[in-house]
Protein backbone atom coordinates (compact mmCIF):
# COMPACT_ATOMS: atom_id res chain seq x y z
CA UNK A 1 0.00 0.00 0.00
CA UNK A 2 1.67 3.47 -0.49
CA UNK A 3 2.45 5.60 1.79
CA UNK A 4 3.34 8.94 -0.27
CA UNK A 5 0.60 11.14 1.04
CA UNK A 6 1.79 14.24 2.71
CA UNK A 7 1.27 14.41 6.63
CA UNK A 8 -1.78 16.09 8.05
CA UNK A 9 -1.62 17.65 11.46
CA UNK A 10 -4.04 18.04 14.06
CA UNK A 11 -4.09 18.97 18.06
CA UNK A 12 -5.36 16.34 19.33
CA UNK A 13 -5.68 12.30 17.31
CA UNK A 14 -8.46 10.69 19.02
CA UNK A 15 -8.78 6.82 18.15
CA UNK A 16 -11.94 5.26 18.74
CA UNK A 17 -15.31 6.82 18.06
CA UNK A 18 -16.83 4.40 20.82
CA UNK A 19 -18.92 7.04 23.89
CA UNK A 20 -14.99 7.88 24.77
CA UNK A 21 -13.46 9.14 21.67
CA UNK A 22 -16.71 10.75 20.71
CA UNK A 23 -17.63 12.71 23.91
CA UNK A 24 -13.72 13.65 24.40
CA UNK A 25 -14.55 15.70 20.85
CA UNK A 26 -17.26 17.47 22.03
CA UNK A 27 -15.78 18.81 24.87
CA UNK A 28 -12.34 19.46 23.10
CA UNK A 29 -14.57 21.29 20.28
CA UNK A 30 -15.88 23.63 23.26
CA UNK A 31 -12.09 24.13 24.75
CA UNK A 32 -11.11 25.27 21.18
CA UNK A 33 -9.08 22.19 20.67
CA UNK A 34 -9.18 20.93 17.03
CA UNK A 35 -9.23 17.37 16.88
CA UNK A 36 -9.80 14.33 14.60
CA UNK A 37 -11.39 10.84 15.15
CA UNK A 38 -10.25 7.83 13.56
CA UNK A 39 -12.44 4.67 13.88
CA UNK A 40 -11.46 1.12 12.82
CA UNK A 41 -15.56 0.31 11.64
CA UNK A 42 -17.97 1.75 9.57
CA UNK A 43 -20.66 3.84 10.87
CA UNK A 44 -23.73 1.26 10.98
CA UNK A 45 -21.51 -0.80 12.62
CA UNK A 46 -20.97 1.54 15.82
CA UNK A 47 -24.20 2.80 15.88
CA UNK A 48 -25.79 -0.74 15.94
CA UNK A 49 -23.08 -2.20 18.25
CA UNK A 50 -25.31 -3.55 21.40
CA UNK A 51 -23.96 -2.56 24.56
CA UNK A 52 -25.76 -1.77 28.71
CA UNK A 53 -28.01 1.18 28.72
CA UNK A 54 -27.87 2.71 32.45
CA UNK A 55 -26.93 6.11 32.89
CA UNK A 56 -25.81 7.96 35.90
CA UNK A 57 -27.51 11.46 36.01
CA UNK A 58 -23.61 13.05 36.09
CA UNK A 59 -23.34 11.47 32.45
CA UNK A 60 -27.13 12.66 31.52
CA UNK A 61 -26.01 16.08 32.90
CA UNK A 62 -22.93 15.98 30.84
CA UNK A 63 -24.77 14.74 27.10
CA UNK A 64 -27.27 17.71 27.84
CA UNK A 65 -23.83 20.13 28.38
CA UNK A 66 -21.94 18.96 25.04
CA UNK A 67 -25.59 19.57 23.23
CA UNK A 68 -26.54 15.44 23.07
CA UNK A 69 -29.55 15.14 25.70
CA UNK A 70 -32.07 16.18 23.14
CA UNK A 71 -33.23 12.67 22.34
CA UNK A 72 -32.11 11.55 25.29
CA UNK A 73 -34.82 14.40 27.61
CA UNK A 74 -37.56 12.89 25.31
CA UNK A 75 -37.03 8.86 24.80
CA UNK A 76 -34.87 7.94 28.30
CA UNK A 77 -36.12 6.23 30.70
CA UNK A 78 -36.02 7.61 34.46
CA UNK A 79 -36.10 5.12 37.51
CA UNK A 80 -35.98 6.22 41.06
CA UNK A 81 -35.55 2.31 42.19
CA UNK A 82 -34.07 -1.03 41.12
CA UNK A 83 -35.11 -4.50 42.88
CA UNK A 84 -33.02 -7.17 44.59
CA UNK A 85 -34.43 -10.57 44.15
CA UNK A 86 -33.66 -13.29 46.69
CA UNK A 87 -35.58 -17.08 48.45
CA UNK A 88 -38.31 -15.69 45.83
CA UNK A 89 -38.85 -12.10 47.55
CA UNK A 90 -38.83 -8.49 46.21
CA UNK A 91 -36.83 -5.70 47.84
CA UNK A 92 -36.91 -2.54 46.37
CA UNK A 93 -34.05 -0.46 46.65
CA UNK A 94 -35.32 3.33 46.42
CA UNK A 95 -32.46 5.04 45.35
CA UNK A 96 -33.99 8.20 44.52
CA UNK A 97 -35.28 8.74 48.35
CA UNK A 98 -31.62 7.04 49.74
CA UNK A 99 -28.89 8.39 47.91
CA UNK A 100 -30.72 11.71 45.71
CA UNK A 101 -30.88 10.51 42.63
CA UNK A 102 -31.97 8.32 39.91
CA UNK A 103 -30.74 6.21 36.98
CA UNK A 104 -31.38 6.56 33.46
CA UNK A 105 -31.89 3.72 30.80
CA UNK A 106 -31.30 4.58 27.31
CA UNK A 107 -29.32 2.38 25.54
CA UNK A 108 -25.32 3.25 25.16
CA UNK A 109 -25.88 2.58 20.95
CA UNK A 110 -28.65 5.85 21.41
CA UNK A 111 -25.58 7.44 22.54
CA UNK A 112 -23.12 6.71 20.68
CA UNK A 113 -25.94 7.59 17.48
CA UNK A 114 -26.81 10.93 19.14
CA UNK A 115 -23.38 11.71 19.28
CA UNK A 116 -22.22 11.19 15.73
CA UNK A 117 -24.99 13.08 14.25
CA UNK A 118 -24.44 15.92 16.46
CA UNK A 119 -20.54 16.31 14.87
CA UNK A 120 -21.42 15.05 11.60
CA UNK A 121 -25.04 16.61 10.63
CA UNK A 122 -24.81 19.15 13.42
CA UNK A 123 -21.55 20.63 13.28
CA UNK A 124 -20.37 19.01 10.20
CA UNK A 125 -17.33 18.01 11.43
CA UNK A 126 -16.05 15.01 10.50
CA UNK A 127 -15.65 11.19 12.16
CA UNK A 128 -13.17 9.54 9.97
CA UNK A 129 -15.15 6.06 9.69
CA UNK A 130 -13.38 2.95 8.26
CA UNK A 131 -9.81 4.06 9.26
CA UNK A 132 -8.00 1.74 11.10
CA UNK A 133 -5.10 3.51 12.99
CA UNK A 134 -1.99 0.44 12.40
CA UNK A 135 0.08 1.92 14.41
CA UNK A 136 1.04 4.97 16.96
CA UNK A 137 4.67 6.54 16.18
CA UNK A 138 6.92 8.14 18.58
CA UNK A 139 4.15 8.38 21.41
CA UNK A 140 6.90 9.40 24.37
CA UNK A 141 8.59 12.26 22.30
CA UNK A 142 7.62 15.75 20.97
CA UNK A 143 5.60 15.20 17.80
CA UNK A 144 4.25 11.54 17.87
CA UNK A 145 1.78 10.91 14.97
CA UNK A 146 -0.92 7.83 14.29
CA UNK A 147 -0.66 5.91 11.07
CA UNK A 148 -3.85 4.58 9.66
CA UNK A 149 -5.69 3.52 6.46
CA UNK A 150 -8.30 4.97 4.58
CA UNK A 151 -10.16 4.70 1.13
CA UNK A 152 -7.23 1.93 0.27
CA UNK A 153 -4.04 4.18 1.20
CA UNK A 154 -2.15 5.03 4.30
CA UNK A 155 -1.82 7.74 6.01
CA UNK A 156 0.03 9.76 9.00
CA UNK A 157 -1.48 12.17 11.02
CA UNK A 158 0.71 14.19 13.23
CA UNK A 159 -0.46 15.75 16.75
CA UNK A 160 0.43 17.46 19.83
CA UNK A 161 -1.27 14.65 22.00
CA UNK A 162 -2.66 11.25 20.81
CA UNK A 163 -5.68 9.81 22.75
CA UNK A 164 -6.51 5.63 22.81
CA UNK A 165 -10.29 5.78 23.33
CA UNK A 166 -10.39 2.52 21.32
CA UNK A 167 -11.28 0.32 23.55
CA UNK A 168 -10.03 -3.01 25.80
CA UNK A 169 -9.00 -4.48 22.03
CA UNK A 170 -7.13 -1.42 20.39
CA UNK A 171 -3.78 -0.56 19.37
CA UNK A 172 -3.13 2.27 21.99
CA UNK A 173 -2.20 0.27 25.35
CA UNK A 174 -0.34 -2.08 23.66
CA UNK A 175 2.03 0.28 21.92
CA UNK A 176 3.02 1.54 25.45
CA UNK A 177 6.24 -0.70 26.34
CA UNK A 178 5.27 -3.70 28.63
CA UNK A 179 8.00 -2.47 31.81
CA UNK A 180 5.94 0.88 31.97
CA UNK A 181 2.37 -0.52 32.41
CA UNK A 182 1.11 -2.61 35.62
CA UNK A 183 -2.03 -4.75 34.36
CA UNK A 184 -4.78 -6.32 37.13
CA UNK A 185 -6.87 -8.87 35.46
CA UNK A 186 -9.72 -10.78 36.82
CA UNK A 187 -11.35 -13.43 34.89
CA UNK A 188 -14.86 -14.59 36.51
CA UNK A 189 -16.08 -18.12 35.64
CA UNK A 190 -19.05 -16.69 33.55
CA UNK A 191 -20.65 -14.57 31.24
CA UNK A 192 -23.63 -12.97 30.48
CA UNK A 193 -26.60 -14.22 28.10
CA UNK A 194 -28.20 -10.91 26.39
CA UNK A 195 -31.36 -10.87 25.19
CA UNK A 196 -33.05 -8.13 23.62
CA UNK A 197 -37.10 -9.31 23.76
CA UNK A 198 -39.91 -7.29 21.59
CA UNK A 199 -42.08 -7.29 24.27
CA UNK A 200 -43.62 -4.91 27.06
CA UNK A 201 -40.59 -4.54 29.75
CA UNK A 202 -42.61 -6.62 32.76
CA UNK A 203 -41.55 -4.14 35.56
CA UNK A 204 -40.49 -0.14 36.01
CA UNK A 205 -36.84 -0.71 37.36
CA UNK A 206 -34.26 -2.85 36.83
CA UNK A 207 -34.29 -6.19 38.44
CA UNK A 208 -31.15 -8.48 39.54
CA UNK A 209 -32.40 -11.83 41.18
CA UNK A 210 -30.11 -13.91 42.57
CA UNK A 211 -31.01 -17.45 42.47
CA UNK A 212 -29.35 -21.00 42.57
CA UNK A 213 -29.00 -21.24 38.91
CA UNK A 214 -27.42 -17.69 38.64
CA UNK A 215 -28.13 -14.51 37.89
CA UNK A 216 -31.59 -13.33 36.42
CA UNK A 217 -31.77 -9.67 35.39
CA UNK A 218 -34.56 -7.61 33.68
CA UNK A 219 -33.66 -4.34 32.23
CA UNK A 220 -35.54 -2.87 29.14
CA UNK A 221 -34.93 0.07 26.38
CA UNK A 222 -38.17 1.41 25.65
CA UNK A 223 -41.95 0.71 26.61
CA UNK A 224 -41.96 -2.10 24.36
CA UNK A 225 -39.02 -3.50 24.92
CA UNK A 226 -37.13 -5.41 27.30
CA UNK A 227 -33.21 -6.24 27.52
CA UNK A 228 -32.55 -9.57 29.73
CA UNK A 229 -29.66 -11.16 31.06
CA UNK A 230 -28.36 -14.99 32.49
CA UNK A 231 -25.41 -15.82 34.17
CA UNK A 232 -24.17 -18.37 31.97
CA UNK A 233 -20.70 -20.61 31.23
CA UNK A 234 -17.53 -18.72 30.07
CA UNK A 235 -18.16 -20.91 26.26
CA UNK A 236 -22.11 -20.55 26.08
CA UNK A 237 -23.38 -20.93 22.70
CA UNK A 238 -26.71 -20.45 20.79
CA UNK A 239 -27.06 -23.57 20.00
CA UNK A 240 -26.77 -24.82 23.56
CA UNK A 241 -29.58 -21.90 24.49
CA UNK A 242 -32.13 -21.80 22.20
CA UNK A 243 -35.46 -19.45 22.69
CA UNK A 244 -37.65 -22.18 25.07
CA UNK A 245 -34.35 -22.83 27.26
CA UNK A 246 -33.82 -18.68 27.82
CA UNK A 247 -37.26 -18.36 29.17
CA UNK A 248 -37.37 -21.22 31.34
CA UNK A 249 -35.01 -19.97 32.90
CA UNK A 250 -35.53 -16.11 32.96
CA UNK A 251 -39.12 -17.25 34.37
CA UNK A 252 -37.81 -19.39 37.17
CA UNK A 253 -34.61 -17.35 37.83
CA UNK A 254 -36.85 -14.21 38.21
CA UNK A 255 -39.91 -15.64 39.65
CA UNK A 256 -41.14 -13.87 43.03
CA UNK A 257 -43.71 -15.65 45.54
CA UNK A 258 -46.23 -12.33 44.95
CA UNK A 259 -46.88 -13.80 41.57
CA UNK A 260 -45.14 -11.50 39.53
CA UNK A 261 -45.58 -12.05 36.08
CA UNK A 262 -42.57 -12.34 33.73
CA UNK A 263 -43.64 -11.17 29.61
CA UNK A 264 -42.36 -12.78 26.87
CA UNK A 265 -41.87 -11.78 23.28
CA UNK A 266 -39.67 -12.51 20.11
CA UNK A 267 -35.69 -12.40 21.00
CA UNK A 268 -34.63 -10.27 18.16
CA UNK A 269 -30.74 -9.63 19.88
CA UNK A 270 -28.49 -12.36 21.37
CA UNK A 271 -24.71 -12.33 23.23
CA UNK A 272 -22.84 -13.50 25.38
CA UNK A 273 -20.22 -11.68 26.93
CA UNK A 274 -17.48 -12.90 29.21
CA UNK A 275 -17.39 -11.46 32.90
CA UNK A 276 -14.02 -9.38 33.94
CA UNK A 277 -12.33 -7.00 35.58
CA UNK A 278 -9.14 -5.26 34.33
CA UNK A 279 -7.21 -1.91 35.06
CA UNK A 280 -3.77 -0.83 33.44
CA UNK A 281 -1.75 1.48 35.05
CA UNK A 282 -0.71 4.56 34.58
CA UNK A 283 -3.28 5.52 31.70
CA UNK A 284 -0.71 7.85 30.49
CA UNK A 285 2.60 7.30 28.16
CA UNK A 286 4.35 10.39 27.33
CA UNK A 287 1.78 12.35 24.62
CA UNK A 288 -0.21 9.16 24.68
CA UNK A 289 -3.45 9.03 26.85
CA UNK A 290 -5.81 6.23 27.76
CA UNK A 291 -9.67 6.77 28.19
CA UNK A 292 -12.72 4.58 28.51
CA UNK A 293 -12.17 0.35 27.87
CA UNK A 294 -8.92 1.43 26.30
CA UNK A 295 -7.82 1.44 29.89
CA UNK A 296 -10.55 -0.68 32.40
CA UNK A 297 -13.00 -2.59 32.06
CA UNK A 298 -15.44 -3.20 34.70
CA UNK A 299 -18.28 -6.31 35.10
CA UNK A 300 -21.18 -5.48 33.73
CA UNK A 301 -23.25 -5.55 36.89
CA UNK A 302 -24.20 -2.01 38.31
CA UNK A 303 -23.61 -0.49 34.03
CA UNK A 304 -20.83 1.12 34.93
CA UNK A 305 -18.94 0.93 31.71
CA UNK A 306 -19.99 3.69 30.33
CA UNK A 307 -20.24 6.13 32.98
CA UNK A 308 -16.83 5.39 33.89
CA UNK A 309 -15.17 6.45 30.09
CA UNK A 310 -17.36 9.87 30.55
CA UNK A 311 -15.34 10.56 33.79
CA UNK A 312 -12.34 10.03 32.59
CA UNK A 313 -12.77 12.36 29.21
CA UNK A 314 -14.12 14.77 31.89
CA UNK A 315 -11.03 14.84 33.43
CA UNK A 316 -8.78 14.86 30.40
CA UNK A 317 -10.42 17.32 28.26
CA UNK A 318 -9.54 20.58 30.77
CA UNK A 319 -5.74 18.55 30.79
CA UNK A 320 -5.46 18.90 27.40
CA UNK A 321 -6.72 22.45 26.97
CA UNK A 322 -4.72 23.34 29.20
CA UNK A 323 -1.16 21.68 27.94
CA UNK A 324 -2.20 21.96 24.21
CA UNK A 325 -3.61 25.80 24.82
CA UNK A 326 -1.25 27.18 27.64
CA UNK A 327 1.50 25.03 27.57
CA UNK A 328 0.61 24.22 31.09
CA UNK A 329 1.03 20.78 31.86
CA UNK A 330 -0.03 20.44 35.33
CA UNK A 331 -3.09 19.10 35.03
CA UNK A 332 -1.79 16.37 32.33
CA UNK A 333 0.42 15.00 34.50
CA UNK A 334 -2.45 14.34 37.29
CA UNK A 335 -4.20 12.69 34.69
CA UNK A 336 -3.79 9.25 35.23
CA UNK A 337 -3.67 9.60 39.24
CA UNK A 338 -7.00 11.76 39.16
CA UNK A 339 -8.47 8.97 36.89
CA UNK A 340 -7.55 5.94 38.84
CA UNK A 341 -9.52 6.97 41.92
CA UNK A 342 -12.67 7.05 40.09
CA UNK A 343 -11.90 3.79 38.25
CA UNK A 344 -10.76 1.75 41.33
CA UNK A 345 -13.81 3.08 42.94
CA UNK A 346 -16.13 1.67 39.83
CA UNK A 347 -14.08 -1.78 39.75
CA UNK A 348 -14.64 -2.14 43.70
CA UNK A 349 -17.90 -1.46 43.55
CA UNK A 350 -19.01 -2.96 40.41
CA UNK A 351 -16.89 -6.71 41.47
CA UNK A 352 -18.56 -6.63 44.93
CA UNK A 353 -22.32 -6.07 43.45
CA UNK A 354 -21.22 -8.99 40.87
CA UNK A 355 -20.07 -11.30 43.78
CA UNK A 356 -23.06 -10.05 45.44
CA UNK A 357 -26.08 -11.20 42.96
CA UNK A 358 -23.93 -14.26 40.92
CA UNK A 359 -23.75 -17.69 42.56
CA UNK A 360 -20.28 -19.50 42.41
CA UNK A 361 -18.71 -22.96 42.49
CA UNK A 362 -17.43 -22.14 45.74
CA UNK A 363 -19.62 -23.09 48.60
CA UNK A 364 -18.26 -20.56 51.23
CA UNK A 365 -18.41 -17.92 48.80
CA UNK A 366 -22.04 -18.76 48.11
CA UNK A 367 -22.92 -18.83 51.53
CA UNK A 368 -20.90 -15.20 52.21
CA UNK A 369 -22.88 -13.68 49.34
CA UNK A 370 -26.04 -14.84 50.12
CA UNK A 371 -25.48 -13.64 53.82
CA UNK A 372 -24.41 -10.73 52.51
CA UNK A 373 -27.14 -9.91 50.71
CA UNK A 374 -29.50 -10.58 53.04
CA UNK A 375 -27.60 -7.80 54.89
CA UNK A 376 -28.10 -5.63 52.40
CA UNK A 377 -31.52 -5.99 51.89
CA UNK A 378 -32.41 -5.40 55.89
CA UNK A 379 -30.30 -2.56 57.04
CA UNK A 380 -31.10 1.08 55.68
CA UNK A 381 -27.51 1.87 56.18
CA UNK A 382 -26.21 -0.93 53.89
CA UNK A 383 -29.23 0.25 51.36
CA UNK A 384 -28.04 3.87 51.42
CA UNK A 385 -24.27 2.87 50.53
CA UNK A 386 -25.29 0.87 47.62
CA UNK A 387 -27.87 3.00 46.29
CA UNK A 388 -25.03 5.87 46.70
CA UNK A 389 -22.26 3.77 44.77
CA UNK A 390 -24.90 2.52 42.05
CA UNK A 391 -25.96 6.07 41.23
CA UNK A 392 -22.63 6.93 41.39
CA UNK A 393 -22.83 9.70 43.61
CA UNK A 394 -20.00 8.49 45.54
CA UNK A 395 -17.53 9.23 43.26
CA UNK A 396 -18.05 11.99 41.30
CA UNK A 397 -16.01 15.26 41.73
CA UNK A 398 -18.13 18.76 41.41
CA UNK A 399 -19.00 19.44 38.41
CA UNK A 400 -16.46 21.89 36.70
CA UNK A 401 -15.16 22.13 33.39
CA UNK A 402 -12.57 24.84 32.79
CA UNK A 403 -8.70 23.66 34.15
CA UNK A 404 -8.14 26.28 36.62
CA UNK A 405 -11.00 25.46 38.20
CA UNK A 406 -10.04 22.00 38.21
CA UNK A 407 -6.35 22.77 38.92
CA UNK A 408 -7.45 24.73 42.87
CA UNK A 409 -9.29 21.29 43.42
CA UNK A 410 -6.58 19.25 43.01
CA UNK A 411 -3.42 21.37 44.27
N1 LIG B 1 -8.25 2.16 14.98
C1 LIG B 1 -9.39 2.89 15.03
N2 LIG B 1 -10.42 2.58 15.85
C2 LIG B 1 -10.28 1.51 16.66
C3 LIG B 1 -9.11 0.72 16.67
C4 LIG B 1 -8.07 1.08 15.76
N3 LIG B 1 -6.92 0.39 15.70
N4 LIG B 1 -9.27 -0.28 17.57
C5 LIG B 1 -10.50 -0.12 18.11
N5 LIG B 1 -11.13 0.95 17.56
C6 LIG B 1 -12.48 1.46 17.85
C7 LIG B 1 -13.53 0.37 17.97
O1 LIG B 1 -14.03 -0.05 16.71
C8 LIG B 1 -14.59 1.08 18.81
O2 LIG B 1 -15.55 1.71 18.01
O3 LIG B 1 -12.49 2.08 19.10
C9 LIG B 1 -13.83 2.13 19.60
C10 LIG B 1 -13.82 1.87 21.08
O4 LIG B 1 -15.13 2.04 21.57
P1 LIG B 1 -15.70 1.23 22.83
O5 LIG B 1 -15.28 -0.17 22.76
O6 LIG B 1 -17.15 1.53 22.89
O7 LIG B 1 -14.92 1.87 24.07
P2 LIG B 1 -15.15 3.20 24.91
O8 LIG B 1 -15.45 4.37 24.04
O9 LIG B 1 -14.05 3.25 25.87
O10 LIG B 1 -16.52 2.90 25.66
C11 LIG B 1 -16.70 2.56 26.94
O11 LIG B 1 -18.31 1.12 25.99
O12 LIG B 1 -17.41 -1.00 25.73
C12 LIG B 1 -18.31 -0.25 26.40
O13 LIG B 1 -18.46 -1.27 28.50
C13 LIG B 1 -17.90 -0.24 27.79
O14 LIG B 1 -19.72 0.96 28.30
C14 LIG B 1 -18.34 1.08 28.16
C15 LIG B 1 -18.05 1.96 27.06
C1 LIG C 1 -28.72 -2.97 30.76
O1 LIG C 1 -29.85 -2.49 30.65
O2 LIG C 1 -28.06 -3.31 29.76
C2 LIG C 1 -28.13 -3.12 32.11
C3 LIG C 1 -28.84 -2.71 33.22
C4 LIG C 1 -28.29 -2.83 34.47
C5 LIG C 1 -27.03 -3.40 34.61
C6 LIG C 1 -26.32 -3.80 33.51
C7 LIG C 1 -26.86 -3.67 32.25
O3 LIG C 1 -26.51 -3.55 35.85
Amino acid sequence: MPDSLPPQRTQVAIIGAGPAGLILAQLLHQHGVDNVILEAKDRGYVEARIRAGVLEQGTVDLLHQIGAGERLAREALVHDSFELRVDRQRHIIKIQDLAGAPMTVYGQQEVVKDLIALRVEKQREQVLFDAPVLHIADPAGERPSVVYEHGGQRHTLIADVIVAADGFHGVGRNTIPNSMLKQYQRDYPFAWLGIMADVAPSADHVIYSRHTDGLGMLSMRSPTLSRLYLQVDRGATREQWPDERIWEHLHRRLAADDGWRLNEGPIIEFSVAPIKAFVAEPMRYGRLFLAGDAAHIVPPTGAKGLNLAVRDVQVLAPALAALIKDNDSRLADKYSEQCLKHVWWAEYFSCWMTELVHTADDPMAQALALAELRTVISRRGAQTLLAENYVGVSARPPASVTASETLARLT
